[in-house]
């Protein structure tokens, strides 16, 4: 028999008790397809007693981490505890100075470390695979290092945040409140323990700076990210943005510009036909372009035992198969630190203002657009309340600087009442 690999997992959360649960029962097929068996040597969590839903007994137990990542009987150190620092990055620096192979969850950890440990896991030989750390179940981390590597990326977008994108289906089709949307995804667990990383936009965020570093041969340079959550997506906004045919969704963009490195995870309209706007629930959806092969949507669960485990198990089989993958899909020190594009791509713009009604209040608007470089493409104005009228203006392409320098001169006009809701339209 070909000598196992054998595992050492940290972190029995929903996904650790997952992966724990496939390598038990799946043990035949994992053989068949490795052509060695895949064991597990020991595990850590916080809790020792708590039922997991699965046998632990007949592996080692550590309360340390680091004592884990370090065992002579552990192969692959398989990091679910979570978090950007502490025991996690602790862990993960340990087994790969150890020269121990790291399978990871952890987006915060390689978003913010990501560049420092894919150096260090060279440094010793290792590699630090992160499949699970990305869209959960969607093998997008392998499509961009693998079956896309001929091709120049151009652009990479996607709904990574499967909370947000609940939360605003739920706004759309039941006509929640974001409060109340909230309070349900809340009620159903779907919230992280700091709901922030999530309504925040930073988990996506997280995300998408670990897929640009790939797509474009870069460090990982998650400060960079142009990061705004959906705190501020009323209900109003999203019928409007129905009417005209959109879907507002919190979107994440990047791509290599003229101008440095664009990365922006922000609530977008898109088109209510295309398939990010048709991408209801708790789902994420990735959407590759390439110079070769046009246009890839990959699509499916972003969160939840099955499809996270899934994804760590992915890695974990290329590593017992002997496939050893730089981090980023090359040699790290050969990923350039990419200049932050400090402006975004031009885009159009939807518009909505509450005017007051009265004479040459419109024209007022008008002008300080017109003075800003910003044209109008569409314009509707209805349902006046008693002394106001909102208005809702779809912009011709124009970058967010003139749109900004427009918003700022419309509180000037003194006919414009609260602040204008400027949110961009992605042609995807
Ligand atoms: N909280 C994330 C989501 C899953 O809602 O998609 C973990 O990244």
């Amino acid at each position: 028999m070909t000598e196992p690999l054998r595992l050492g997992i940290a972190g029995l959360g929903t996904v650790g008790a997952g992966v724990v649960k496939i390598v038990r029962q799946k043990a035949e097929l994992l053989e068949a397809r490795c052509g060695r068996p895949i064991t597990i040597s020991a595990v850590c969590a916080r809790n020792r007693v708590k039922d997991r839903g699965v046998a632990l007994d007949s592996y080692d137990w550590e309360d340390d981490p680091v004592a884990l990542a370090k065992r002579d009987d552990v192969d692959v150190f398989v990091e679910l505890v979570g978090g950007s620092d502490g025991p996690a990055k602790a862990a993960t620096e340990a087994a790969l100075r150890a020269g121990k192979d790291v399978v990871t969850a952890n987006k915060a950890l390689l978003a913010h470390h990501g560049q420092d440990l894919a150096e260090a896991a060279e440094k010793s030989g290792a590699v630090l695979r992160f499949e699970a750390a990305v869209a959960g179940g969607i093998p997008v981390v392998k499509a961009l290092t693998e079956g896309l590597a001929g091709n120049e990326i151009t652009r990479v977008m996607g709904v990574m945040n499967g909370t947000c994108n609940y939360i605003l289906t739920r706004m759309e089709s039941a006509g929640l409140t974001y409060e109340q949307a909230f309070a349900e995804a809340d009620g159903l667990g779907y919230l992280e323990a700091d709901p922030n990383l999530d309504v925040g936009g930073i988990d996506a965020g997280h995300k998408l700076s670990l897929l640009a570093a790939i797509a474009f041969g870069t460090q990982v340079a998650f400060d960079a990210v142009e990061l705004e959550g959906i705190g501020r997506v009323s209900i109003e906004d999203i019928r409007q943005a129905a009417d005209m045919g959109y879907k507002v969704k919190l979107l994440g963009v990047c791509q290599m510009t003229g101008r440095g490195l664009e990365q922006r995870m922000s609530p977008c309209l898109v088109p209510a036909t295309s398939p990010l706007g048709q991408l209801d629930g708790g789902t994420n959806m990735v959407v590759i372009e390439g110079d070769q092969v046009g246009q890839i949507v990959l699509r499916g669960a972003g969160a939840g035992e099955g499809p996270t485990a899934s994804a760590v198990l992915g890695d974990v089989i290329d590593i017992a198969r002997g496939t050893r993958l730089s981090t980023f899909g090359q040699p790290s020190t050969t990923l350039t630190k990419a200049k932050p594009a400090q402006t975004s791509t031009p885009a159009p713009y939807y518009l909505r203002l509450v005017l007051l009604d009265k004479p040459g209040a419109l024209a007022k608007v008008a002008a300080v657009l017109g003075e800003a470089g910003v044209s109008i493409n569409r314009m509707r104005q209805r349902s006046h309340d008693q002394d106001t009228a909102p208005v809702l203006i779809v912009t011709h392409k124009t970058t967010r600087a003139a749109l900004d320098n427009a918003l700022t001169a419309m509180v000037g006009t003194q006919v414009v009442e609260g602040e204008p809701v400027a949110l961009r339209i992605e042609q995807v």
